[in-house]
Parts: C-alpha cells; sequence; structure tokens
C-alpha cells in the first residue's frame, strides 16, 4: 500500500464508525504563546477534555501534523541516527468526546491492524497501566495474555503537560524482530520493536497540586505514527524507506552524487535523513505562516535550517539545496496539504534566504570551530568561544554542541549562557539613561489613565520627587509597545511645569518634568497634554495598523511584526520578510493605505477577555507579548485590521491624511525595515520633495547652459584646429598647370564647418586656385568647392561640386566662387578626390 492509500484507509475506517473526519490544525499554533508548535493531534481538541469547548460531533478523527523540537516533545538529537523519530510528522488519531470508551477503542484499533491493514497477530504487543486490569481484560478477547504486559506511570500513564486532561493508556506495539522475539524489547527505545499507536483513556485532570480529579466524562485520544506504520505495511525497518521520505532521499543523492545507504553509521545517509527530515519541518511551517529569525519559534526553526545546511556541507553541498526539494514535497504531499501548493513560492524563497546566509558564514565558522578546537588541544569548546561562534558566525549552541560530539569535544554549556547574559546586560546598559532614572523611584502610587477620552483633566499631585511627579489621573500616555510619550504640560497654581517624557513603573505613570519640584500630595494641578504632539503620533500608529494589513495583503500571510516605533513624526516598522520590496509593492502598499483613509472607517475599540481574543483568528497578537487576563482591541472595520493594542488612534482613519513610505531596507538577514510619514510628516515630505525638485530644475538649468557652453568652446576648439590644418595644407596642393588645386577629406561636424573651411582654404591661397573638401556625416559624403576669385569665370566651383558628386552618385551646385553638393557613394570618395584634377580637365 503506498503510504497515501494508508492515510486514506485510516480516515475511511473511521468514518465507518461515525467519527467525523477533521481536517490537521495548523502545526503553527495561534493564540497560545505557551506552545510554539502543534505536538499531539489532540492539541486541537484540549478545550473539549477541559471542558470549555465543545464540537458539533462526539467522535472525530484526522491526521495532524505535528512537530517536536522544543519543550517537553523534542526528538531533535534521534533524528537521522535512527529509523523512526522526526521533528515533523504526522499523528493519525481518532477521538471520543465523552462517548465510546475502552471497549470501542480496542476493538477498532484491532480491527483496522490485523484486519484491514492485516498485520500478523503474533507481531503485535500491546502494555496497559499498571493497574488498568479493565484494558487488560478487553484485550484478552483478541489476543493471548502473554503479548499483554503492564508498565508504570512513565510509559503508561499520559499527561498533557503538568496540569490538565490525562489518564492511564494502551500502547501497541510492532515486533520486527525475525524470529518474533520482541518481548523483551518493548519499551527499551529499541528499532526492532517500536510503538505504532497509543490509546490514551483521558478521564482525569492533574490539578497544579498534582492531585488527579475526575472529569464528568470519559475521553478516548488516541495518535497513531503515521510514518511508523506505513514502514511496518510497506516491509521496511525504517521510515525513511518509506514512500513518505524516498522520493526526498533520491533527489539529494542525485543532486549530491552520492548513494544512500539504509545504515545507521553512514555519514552521507545520516546527513540525507537530518536534510530531508527538516525540509519538512520547515515546509510545513512556513506554509503555516512560521518563518525562521532570532526568537522564540522563530529561532526553533532557524536552528533547524542552520543544523540541516552543516549537514548539506558535509555532503558536499556549496549552494543552497533544501530550497530544491520543496518542489518534490508539494508534488508528494500537495493533495493532502494543499496548504504546500499554495505557499510554494513563499516556502521556496524564506528557505532559499536562509540558507544563503547561512553559507555566507558556515565555512569561516567550521574554520573557526576548527582553530578553537585545536587552542584547547581538541578538549573543550570554551563558554566564550561558543559564544563567538553564535555571535559572529551564526552558529546555534546546538549545532556548536552537534560539531562538538562528532569529534569528541565537550562544550561549556554554562559558560555559554554566562557569556550571553553579559551581552544582554551591556545592551540594557545601554539603554536610555531615563529609564534607569525612572526605575530607581519607588512608589506605590496608582495613576489612573483617562488619555483615551480626553487630553486634559483636573486631578490631583499623588507623588513628586526631583523632576519626576505622579498624578492620581492623568491623560498623559506613557512610552509603550512602541509608542512614545505624550509631552505637555501640568499646570499647578501659577507654576507650569513642561512634561517632557512619561513613564509607567509598576501601577504609577510618572511625568518627568523640566525641573525639580516640591509637591505635596494632594495638591490640585492640571493636566495638559500637547494636542499636536497626540495627534502626530495617533495617525502614525492608526497608519502603522493599516500598514501592517495591508503589508500582509501585499507580501502574504507569513508577514509579522517584528518592531515598531510610533513617532510624532515618522512611524517605523520592523517585519519579516526575506527580499527587498519591490517599486510595485510599495506603491501598492500606499494605495492600499490610502484607500482605507480615503474610505473615512470609524476606528473603535473594545475590551474582552484574553480567552475571547485568543479565539478569534481575525485578532492579530504578538507570539512572545505579555498580555493581562482583559485586553484592548482596536478595530478598524471588522474585516480589514483588528490587534491587541493599548495606544492612542484617530477616530476615523480619514484624519490620517495622507500616507507615504520614505524608506524601506534591510535590518536583518530577513527582517525588513518601513518608514513612512502620514499627515504633518507627509505635508513636510511633500513640501522636502517639492524643493528638491525645484533645486533639481535649477541644477539641470545650469548644467544646460554650462552644457551648450561647452558645445561651443569644442567647436570653436575643432573649428580652430581645422583652420590650423587647412592653412598646413596649402603645401600639399597639387598642380594644374598654374593652378593650385587641393582635394582633401576633413573631420568637421556641420556642411557649414565644411563650407568655412573651404572659403578659409580659397582666402589663405589668394590667386589661382581650386579647393574641395569633403565629409562623411551621417553616412552621405558632403562636399564643398571654392574657387578663387581670378580664375572662377573659367572653372566655377558650382560646376566643379556638381561633377564630383555626380561621381558619388548625388548632384549639387551653387555660385562660381563657392558650392556644395552631397553624395552617397562613400566608398568611391578616396578616388574622386585623387581624380579631381581630371574632372577639372573635363571642364
Ligand atoms: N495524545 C497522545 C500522544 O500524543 C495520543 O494521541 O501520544
Amino acid at each position: 500500500m503506498k503510504s497515501s492509500e494508508i492515510r486514506r484507509s485510516f480516515l475511511e475506517f473511521f468514518e465507518s464508525k461515525q467519527h467525523r473526519i477533521v481536517p490537521s490544525a495548523p502545526v503553527v499554533t495561534h493564540g497560545d504563546p505557551t506552545l510554539m508548535f502543534i505536538n499531539a493531534g489532540m492539541n486541537q481538541f484540549k478545550d473539549v477534555f477541559l471542558g470549555t469547548g465543545t464540537r458539533d460531533y462526539k467522535r472525530a478523527a484526522d491526521t495532524q501534523k505535528c512537530i517536536r523540537v522544543s519543550g517537553k516533545h523534542n526528538d531533535l538529537e534521534e533524528v537521522g541516527r535512527d529509523t523512526y523519530h522526526h521533528t515533523f510528522f504526522e499523528m493519525l488519531g481518532n477521538w471520543s468526546f465523552g462517548d465510546y470508551y475502552k471497549e470501542e477503542a480496542i476493538a477498532w484499533a484491532w480491527e483496522l491492524l490485523t484486519e484491514v491493514w492485516k498485520m500478523p497477530k503474533d507481531r503485535l504487543f500491546v502494555t496497559c497501566y499498571k493497574t488498568d486490569s479493565e484494558a487488560f481484560e478487553i484485550w484478552k478477547k483478541y489476543m493471548p495474555e502473554d503479548r499483554i504486559l503492564y508498565f508504570g506511570d512513565k510509559e503508561n500513564f499520559w499527561e498533557m503537560g503538568e496540569t490538565g486532561p490525562c489518564g492511564p493508556c494502551s500502547e501497541i506495539h510492532f515486533d520486527r524482530t525475525p524470529d518474533k522475539s520482541g518481548k523483551n524489547l518493548v519499551n527499551a527505545d529499541s528499532p526492532d520493536v517500536i510503538e505504532i499507536w497509543n490509546l490514551v483513556f483521558i478521564q482525569y485532570n492533574r490539578k497544579a497540586d498534582a492531585s488527579l480529579e475526575n472529569l464528568s466524562a470519559r475521553h478516548v485520544d488516541t495518535g497513531m505514527g503515521f510514518e511508523r506504520v506505513c514502514s511496518v505495511i510497506q516491509g521496511k525497518n525504517s521510515n525513511y524507506e518509506t514512500d513518505v521520505f524516498m522520493p526526498l532521499i533520491n533527489k539529494l543523492s542525485e543532486l549530491s552524487g552520492k548513494t544512500y545507504l539504509n545504515d545507521l553509521d553512514d555519514p552521507d545517509s545520516i546527513a540525507m535523513r537530518v536534510i530531508a527530515d527538516h525540509t519538512r519541518t520547515l515546509s510545513f511551517a512556513i506554509a503555516d505562516g512560521a518563518i525562521p529569525g532570532n526568537e522564540g519559534r522563530s529561532y526553533v526553526l532557524r536552528r533547524i535550517l542552520r543544523r540541516a545546511s552543516r549537514f548539506a556541507r558535509n555532503l558536499g553541498f556549496r549552494e543552497a539545496v533544501m530550497t530544491k526539494l520543496v518542489g518534490i514535497l508539494v508534488d508528494t504531499m500537495g493533495d493532502v496539504f494543499p496548504e504546500l501548493i499554495e505557499n510554494r513560492v513563499t516556502i521556496e524563497k524564506v528557505i532559499r534566504g536562509e540558507e544563503e546566509n547561512f553559507l555566507q558564514t558556515l565555512d569561516r565558522g567550521l574554520t573557526k570551530f576548527d582553530e578553537l578546537a585545536k587552542l584547547s588541544n581538541n578538549k573543550e569548546i570554551s563558554g566564550s568561544d561558543a559564544f563567538l561562534l553564535y555571535d559572529t558566525f551564526g552558529f546555534p549552541l546546538d549545532l556548536t554542541e552537534l560539531i562538538a560530539r562528532e569529534r569528541n569535544l565537550s562544550v561549556d554549556i554554562a559558560g555559554f549562557n554566562q557569556s550571553m547574559s553579559e551581552q544582554k546586560q551591556r545592551a540594557r546598559a545601554a539603554r536610555k539613561s531615563v529609564s534607569q532614572e525612572v526605575e530607581t523611584i519607588e512608589t506605590d502610587s496608582v495613576s489612573t489613565f483617562v488619555g483615551y477620552d480626553t487630553i486634559e483633566t483636573t486631578t490631583t499631585v499623588e507623588f513628586a520627587q526631583d523632576n519626576k511627579i505622579v498624578l492620581a489621573r492623568t491623560p498623559f500616555y506613557a512610552e509603550s509597545g512602541g509608542q512614545m510619550s505624550d509631552m505637555g504640560m501640568i499646570v499647578i497654581g501659577k507654576d507650569i511645569y513642561n512634561v517632557i517624557d512619561v513613564r509607567r513603573v509598576g501601577n504609577a505613570i510618572i511625568h518627568i518634568i523640566d525641573k525639580n519640584a516640591v509637591l505635596e500630595t494632594g495638591t490640585k494641578a492640571i493636566a495638559k497634554v500637547n494636542r499636536t504632539r497626540r495627534l502626530d503620533i495617533a495617525r502614525n500608529h492608526s497608519a502603522t495598523h493599516l500598514a501592517h494589513e495591508a503589508l500582509k495583503t501585499v507580501l502574504g500571510g507569513h508577514i509579522k511584526q517584528a518592531g515598531s516605533l510610533v513617532h510624532p513624526d515618522y512611524l517605523r516598522f520592523d517585519f519579516n520578510h526575506f527580499e527587498k520590496l519591490t517599486d510595485e509593492q510599495i506603491k501598492e502598499i500606499e494605495r492600499i493605505v490610502n484607500e482605507k483613509i480615503l474610505s473615512e472607517i470609524d476606528i473603535e475599540t473594545s475590551v474582552l477577555s484574553l480567552e475571547e481574543a485568543r479565539k478569534d483568528a481575525k485578532i492579530k497578537m504578538f507570539f512572545g507579548d505579555k498580555y493581562g487576563d482583559t485586553v484592548r482591541c482596536v478595530i478598524m472595520s471588522e474585516d480589514f485590521s483588528v490587534e491587541l493594542c493599548g495606544g492612542t488612534h484617530v477616530r476615523n482613519t480619514s484624519e490620517i491624511g495622507l500616507f507615504k513610505i520614505t524608506t524601506e531596507s534591510s535590518v536583518a538577514a530577513g527582517v525588513r525595515r518601513m518608514e513612512a510619514v502620514t499627515g504633518r510628516g507627509a505635508m513636510e515630505f511633500v513640501g522636502t520633495l517639492q524643493n528638491k525638485i525645484q533645486e533639481l530644475t535649477d541644477e539641470i538649468g545650469t548644467m544646460q547652459k554650462n552644457f551648450r557652453k561647452l558645445e561651443k568652446d569644442i567647436s570653436d576648439i575643432k573649428r580652430e584646429a581645422m583652420e590650423k590644418e587647412i592653412s598646413q595644407s596649402t603645401h600639399e596642393a597639387k598642380m594644374f598647370g598654374e593652378i593650385k588645386v587641393i582635394a582633401k577629406q576633413i573631420d568637421v561636424d556641420s556642411l557649414d564647418a565644411l563650407r568655412d573651411a573651404a572659403v578659409n582654404l580659397r582666402d589663405t591661397l589668394a590667386h589661382n586656385a581650386i579647393v574641395l573638401l569633403a565629409v562623411v556625416i551621417d553616412e552621405k559624403v558632403q562636399l564643398a568647392c571654392s574657387v578663387t576669385d581670378d580664375i572662377n569665370g573659367k572653372y566655377p566651383a558650382g560646376k566643379l561640386v556638381g561633377l564630383a558628386a555626380k561621381e558619388l552618385g548625388g548632384g549639387g551646385g551653387g555660385k562660381a566662387h563657392l558650392a556644395t553638393a552631397g553624395g552617397r557613394n562613400i566608398e568611391k570618395l578616396p578616388e574622386v578626390l585623387e581624380n579631381f584634377i581630371g574632372l577639372i580637365e573635363k571642364l
């Protein structure tokens, strides 16, 4: 059976048992900052088990994309070195939500494995939780007692995490030892006897105090390793030998010219397995909206990619190679996971960009590694050296560890962490002094922020120290979430204190003022925010939300905010993207934002619980951001932009005025930066542009003038040179009796110049002279003939030039002393000049 048939038959089997076939959840989790990637089929049903959510079906089955590279379930180190662990895999699962229980779960598992898939019964072992005699008794109906084994908490009590739904489980293991002697290898980490299916009987909730509480309903949660089951059904002893992996491995073999061996020790084959596995992980994660980067989930992906890059280097690749496997993955799995097809170009580009980026430092890093290893007498990579490899050459710590392990070196992890935290401290120390100053303030004052509704309020002083004042109520927004603080003034009696910065410490909003103030708690004060600055900031903040959404529309769903600054003069937005924006893209982003501005959309805010916000896929939340229990949502027309945000915004998009992108650049690998202006900033920008245009126009005018002068100078110089040449050529004259004859080609750039030269020469010669000058301009011969007055009655220039032109396939004529003509036959010109005396003779 092909893998696609195996997957289909699993789903059809459970469909025939009245299960709803549901799609896989995206492997990248959205709105759950505690989980980086989906790591089990049941993740998407967590709420049903906990009783906080419901579905309109009681039985479900699916194939779930899973990634296990971080946290509790992490299989990264095993990948490539054994036959059955992966960072990405599919988990086939069936569920009962308070419906059927052990009896049916076991019966159907047995039916599918032995009747539909015809697995030999004497190759199957099952395990039960030590106290679960109920499961044991059910299994006895299907197999001899000596194939049913009891295990303890570690193996047979499945828990989702520290707390949450859990219960005893029963696992099915497949024995591939030649003589079916694998009983002792069950749960022994052996490739010969592997777990293929886990049936979990969810009946408890693990509470924070570690006690177990009975759930009101009992559920079934099963998970089967798809790639493992394929290896069993296809009679292979390795998942990599199945048709799930072989197309990728064959391509790698073809590209590298190395042979793939089903051998756990062959370095080339390990490399091919790792690259095939990691390419799948990266492709599926990127298809679901993640992107390699510097933090959190993004950094996990970057680590995986760099690890694979290094294995590719071992295979001899010097250029990006994973990107070349994406097409094969799309071809083999796109029908089941269409997101691969939809995002193919993005996946290829992101992977290629990341690979190429790392290849720039990989070789130098490897050389550095060798040097460092040698310096330590091949004993240990010190913490500071590991940090150097990380900081300068982009080696994630686990990559350094991997290379070190291969060479029997150790790595000083504690030292690495020390260097890392020292760097963070240095960065922190370099940050604005005002933060430090403010942090030294100790006050438990509580300020109420009223600035969403008003910019001026009457209030009282809560606390004052040096140049810092805390008010009971304040309309001043404290710098936060990238939005700069308000400025303005606090009026107390006759005194005016200018507010130059505002910070929040704990529950207090601290106004930093321009002088020291000695004030008693309870003193009356009027707090006035500078309206102009507030509005400038609000325009830029609202425009940031619109721009974020426009970037997603134009560049793709992978766009995520990587940093933001909302300044009164401009906005700056960093986002994950792998290449420079084109002029068209920039124009399109501007167009969309300005369109939304012109549509006069009301901007509304609503406060909701974090739980509600998480459930709404439309709401932009930022992974890794800490949110309180209630969050504020900024909504600009339901279907366009909805974002969690505490900032101050305009009330209607039309107030933004005009949105104009001023720069687009790169800040780090895979991170672009856009700066833009709105309202007053845009007006200023346009004004500056206009001035620039005026300056340029003036400059071009001056340049044009200079150019014309230069042109004239050049032509004067040429003419002078020509005159010189002509006066010198008087002694080149041939004699026709008493008459001096000059016939030659000269280099001038116009007919006028040619004529002038002919006149000039005639005047110089003065008596008894005939001159014929020629020039080739635009593929045509131009002739000018001049004859001195004493003989031009007998030898008129007009006639002479006509005769010469005729020879050149043209014609012309003129006065007796000066005439011009033209001809096309350039090749004949030397002959005509040479024989000019012959033409004169004809006359
Ligand atoms: N949740 C169980 C597992 O992850 C069964 O699906 O193994």
